[in-house]
């Protein structure tokens, strides 16, 4: 059963019982009608309560069931409310944990509503690509008051029932328990109250009305539309809205279901759609149970306070866990515990963070010149140079000094992660915590699982990151992991496509359009230049059979290393970010190649992209196969989070699902032909060509 009902005394309460949210799906939505139909039936019930189970009032509708028949059947949603509202029986909503979506709609379609303090109260459909589709537009208005009502519906985001319960005018709320634990008995006695009051009051009947009536939506889009760039139901919720004040509630409900409806069609809410079950699938691992025993992980040590262990030891700090920085020598420990102090200021400084709590990260944070310090720590995170020796140095210490149990971590983003572990005599306790940099910014977190790396290891780091809000995807072991491996091949499609004729600017606007945060040469010049053009010089001894275009090392012999020198495949101006084209940079380029008898032609934005995409596409297929990555979604979560890929497109595999996996194809071996690219870059990777022939997708 995912609903129960019983009575107390004259009233009857309905209790979803969903888990893990709630969800309002087909069974939960037949159980509260049942439920209302007993309750009107029985003459000793005068009021019901409906409420949650667990951990949850309702998360809203079943996102499981979008897309498939069982969404629409009957009592859908907006049926299951109207027969909410129509109840003879007052009926109130007893709220606790999370409301959202599907689930505040419902509760608005109650008579009445008593929510516990601290619950997390949205609409967060937006965030799918959705707008509310249950009355939510028509009703959160009425109940709210137009602007906060627009302000939850067109951000997405939960704001605490004790702060909704504040707003001048509300009736959202009729009462806020005392506490969360009081809010069954507050709920029953506030039923046993109004049991006989009639008219029954509704949402629906309230006015709706702005005072600056539509001058004020005016404003409302123009404030949105910077957001809504490729997300179209920010828009979409606007409009809902203003219907609310414009049209009759019947005529609203309509209007915004016949967006909904769209909107559930569209190719950003499917993508957003698949990135929110991905994000949760990754944080799975298929041979590690659920149920896996974790180790307490209460302190930290980080080796190395450069530009990434700084960072590192921010992102526990801000979870508050106490962090001890190791580092050689006593200057750059002060050097990188100043740059975490200038951090944290910026932060106060623009309001982001006060002061106290400031405070309060800094006395976590504790440092030392020597090993023996750190035994107390449940785990450490290594983020000195990338050099083998140096490692290895590093992990012989760990070995000798961390407590037995502890979890050694390397930040390496190349090195072998299993020969880091064999430094150690518990290669068991070894993992690989791949952070992107900022680390304290970018929510992106490779997980390189080795050989021998225990899976309560895996399991305790995957809770960590949930901890310190990354998301994490696991990786195996390999030269790059997921997400550099797959990057290295886009870089190579780039140095091509300057050889054939464009210009590092007409690149990086033909991706920005596609939706990337970055075109690959105002990355590179993020990232620094020097860093690809060392990994290349390895790969001319290891693999001199790979082709490169050689722009790029031209470029890092001027000492164009990017922005830190403020010059690379753009200038840059002291203190800004804007990529300013550089002539002789463009010069450079044509002078190449010219020298290898390379007749320009004029590329289209088409063809750009497909081929930095699909660049990346048949490496993920590669990685795939070899198990790398255990399923495709995961790399889609790698490259929206760590790679400024477009969400609204869902990630490389989704892209190339909807493109078509047969089209990709088609596209490779057109590619193929073209005499200027190495011969074997478009050799297709086996499983795509499998996955073509056997008519499957990716995903
Ligand atoms: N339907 C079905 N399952 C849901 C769900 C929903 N609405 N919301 C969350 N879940 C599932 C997740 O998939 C996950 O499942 P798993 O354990 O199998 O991976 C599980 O609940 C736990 O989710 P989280 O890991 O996200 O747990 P948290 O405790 O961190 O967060 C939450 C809970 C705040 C409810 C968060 O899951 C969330 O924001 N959910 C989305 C809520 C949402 O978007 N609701 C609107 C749905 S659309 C709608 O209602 C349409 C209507 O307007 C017609
Ligand atoms: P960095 O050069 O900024 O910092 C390294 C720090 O380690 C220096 O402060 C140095 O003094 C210290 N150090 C060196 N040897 C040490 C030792 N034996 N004991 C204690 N401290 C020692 O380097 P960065 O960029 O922070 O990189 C660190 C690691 O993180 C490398 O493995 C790198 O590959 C990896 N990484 C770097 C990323 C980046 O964008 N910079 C991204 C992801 C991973």
């Amino acid at each position: 059963m995912t609903a129960h009902y019983t009575v107390n005394g004259i009233v009857a309460v309905i209790t979803l019982d969903n888990p893990p949210v709630n969800g309002l799906g087909m069974a939960t939505r037949l159980a509260i009608t049942d439920g209302l139909q007993q309750a009107q039936a029985d003459s000793a019930v005068k009021a019901i309560v409906i409420t949650g189970a667990g951990k949850a009032f309702s998360g809203g509708a079943d996102i499981k069931e979008f897309g498939t028949d069982k969404a629409a059947v009957e009592p859908n949603l907006r049926s299951v409310i109207l027969a909410i509202e129509n109840a003879s029986k007052p009926v109130v909503a007893a709220i606790h944990s999370v409301c959202m979506g599907g689930g505040l709609e419902l509760a608005l379609g109650c008579h009445y509503r008593i929510a516990a303090p601290g619950c997390s109260v949205a609409l967060p459909e937006v965030k799918l690509g959705l707008l509310p589709g249950a009355g939510g537009t028509q009703r959160l208005p009425r109940a709210l008051g137009v602007e906060p009502a627009l302000n939850m519906i067109v951000s997405g985001e939960a704001i605490k029932s004790e702060m909704l319960a504040m707003l001048p005018g509300q009736k959202l709320f009729d009462k806020i328990s005392a506490s969360a634990d009081s809010l069954a008995a507050e709920a029953l006695t506030l039923a046993q109250a109004i049991a006989d009051t009639r008219p029954l009051p509704r949402v629906r009947d309230l006015p709706c009305k702005h005072p600056q009536g539509d001058g004020y939506f005016q404003f409302a889009r123009n404030m949105v539309k910077g957001m809504a760039k490729n997300f179209p139901a920010r828009l979409k919720c606007v409009d809902a809205v203003q219907a609310a004040t414009q049209k009759s509630f019947e005529d609203g409900v309509l209007f915004e279901r016949e967006n909904f409806v769209n909107l559930m069609l569209s190719p950003e809410s499917r993508a957003l759609r698949h990135l929110f079950a991905a994000e949760r699938a990754a944080s799975k691992i298929k041979d590690v149970p659920a149920d896996t025993p974790l180790r307490d992980i209460k302190s930290l040590a980080v080796i190395g306070a450069g530009t990434m262990g700084g960072g590192i030891a921010m992102n526990f700090l801000n979870a508050g866990l106490p962090v001890k920085l190791l580092e050689m020598k006593q200057d750059a420990l002060d050097r990188g515990i100043a740059i975490i102090r200038k951090n944290y200021e910026a932060q106060v400084k623009k309001g982001k963070l006060k002061q106290d709590k400031y405070e309060q990260r800094m006395s976590l944070l504790s440092s030392t010149l020597s090993y023996a310090d750190l035994s107390a720590a449940d785990m450490v995170i290594e983020a000195v140079f990338e050099e083998m020796g140096v490692k290895e140095k590093v992990f012989n210490e760990l070995d000798r000094v961390m407590k037995p149990g502890a979890i050694l971590a390397t930040n390496t983003s190349t090195l072998d992660v299993n020969k880091i572990a064999n430094f150690t005599q518990r290669p068991q306790d070894v993992v690989g915590l791949h952070f992107f940099s900022p680390a304290n910014v970018m929510k992106l977190l490779e997980v390189v699982r080795a050989d021998m790396t225990a899976k309560d290891v895996m399991a305790t780091v995957m809770s960590v990151a949930k901890k310190i809000r990354k998301t994490a995807v696991v990786s195996g072991v390999c030269d790059g992991f997921i997400g550099n491996r797959m990057i290295e091949q886009y870089g190579r499609q780039a140095g091509f496509l300057l050889d054939e004729g464009c210009t590092p600017a007409q690149v990086d606007k033909a991706v920005e359009k596609f939706g990337f945060a970055m075109g690959p040469f105002r990355m590179s010049d993020l990232a620094g230049n020097d860093i690809s053009w060392a990994i290349r010089k390895r790969r001319y001894s290891e693999k001199p059979e790979m082709k490169y275009s050689k722009t790029a090392d031209l470029l890092c012999e001027q000492g164009r290393f990017g922005q830190k020198t403020g010059a690379g495949w753009y200038d840059y101006v002291a203190g800004k970010r804007d990529a300013i084209p550089n002539a002789d940079v463009v010069a450079m380029v044509a002078e190449h190649r010219q020298s290898l008898g390379i007749t320009p032609r004029k590329i289209g934005d088409d063809e750009i992209v497909q081929r930095l995409v699909f660049s990346l596409v048949n490496e993920a297929a590669h990685i795939l196969q070899e198990g790398i990555a255990a399923k495709a979604s995961d790399i889609d979560i790698a490259y929206v989070f760590g790679y400024g890929f477009p969400a609204h497109r869902g990630g490389p595999m989704l892209y190339a699902d909807q493109v078509g996996l047969f089209n990709v194809l088609q596209s490779m071996q057109r590619f193929a032909l073209n005499p200027l690219d190495d011969a074997d870059f478009w050799k297709p990777a086996p499983l795509l060509v499998r996955l073509v022939a056997e008519g499957k997708n990716f995903n």
